[in-house]
């Protein structure tokens, strides 16, 4: 017999930030990159953070990945309070738990699409799950371009090696700064579905920098920044939604 679940599904926190505040400098170049941000990006949600240049998305996106250090608040991955950890830890858990995607792909020229797939996991000196990793290529397309090296693949292919790359290890979360930013709109919606399937099918977490609308649409949510603050949220996001929202923003820009 099967029973219908009554109970509502408790969505555990990937990753959260608690009144997080970023500033730059001191004095009359001090700048103010976030102000008190609090976001709680949720296990198997996949969101984008928007807003206009400079309003701190990217720093957002440092700080809670553990790449920056932030001046007040608090971060979490997982259990984990990133405040609470030396350097050393630090590197590791952002290694173990934490995939990255950047615009430029960062790719080792010297190193075949494969061995670029594996190389977090074999600098931690972890085996790779060759099963997963498969799942991984097949779902990208990428079987018949393991031997390549980057300069032998096209930008959407090198993307989607980065893609792999960040997927391999089965990270807690993946975080993305623009990772569709370079490539063509095909190129770019093959890697936003896989994205997509990827929170679908696997449950993985993702938070995407983008300034793209189409892209903000694969999401779950968006949240929206401006001069360092989460000023909006949609969920379930299309891209006219997004385009609107936008406008919206760059009217009240210009009139203050
Ligand atoms: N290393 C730094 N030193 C000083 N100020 C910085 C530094 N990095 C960023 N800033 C400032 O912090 C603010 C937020 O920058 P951030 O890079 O997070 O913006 P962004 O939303 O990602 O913009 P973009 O869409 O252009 O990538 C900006 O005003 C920027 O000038
Ligand atoms: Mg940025």
């Amino acid at each position: 017999m099967t029973t219908t679940p009554t109970v509502p599904r408790v969505t555990a926190v990937a990753a959260r930030a608690a009144e997080l505040t970023k500033v730059y400098g001191a004095g009359e170049t001090q700048v103010v990159a976030l102000d008190r941000v609090s976001v709680d990006f949720r296990q198997g949600e996949f969101t984008a953070i928007m807003g206009p240049s400079g309003s701190g998305k990217s720093t957002l996106m440092h700080c809670v990945a553990g790449l920056d250090s932030f001046s007040s608040g608090s971060v979490r991955i997982g259990d984990t309070e990133l405040s609470t950890l030396k350097d050393k830890q630090l590197t590791q858990l952002r290694r173990d738990k934490i995939g990255f995607i950047f615009q430029a792909f960062n790719l080792l020229p010297t190193l075949t699409a494969m061995e670029n797939i594996t190389l977090p996991m074999d600098i931690a000196g972890r085996k790779a799950d060759q099963a997963w990793v498969q799942k991984v290529i097949d779902m990208l397309g990428l079987s018949g371009r393991l031997k390549h090296r980057p300069t032998e693949l096209s930008g959407g292919q090198q993307q989607r090696v980065a893609v792999a790359r960040a997927l391999a290890s089965q990270p807690e979360i993946i975080f993305g700064d623009e990772p569709t930013g370079n490539l063509d709109s095909r190129s770019g919606a093959e890697v936003l579905g896989f994205l997509r399937n990827s929170v679908r099918e696997l449950g993985q977490t993702v938070v995407m920098v983008t300034h793209d609308p189409v892209a903000a649409s694969y999401a779950d949510r968006v949240i929206f920044l401006a001069d360092g603050r989460i000023v909006d949220e949609m969920l379930r996001p299309t891209a006219d939604g997004v385009l609107d929202r936008m406008k919206a923003f760059d009217t009240k820009g210009r009139t203050s």
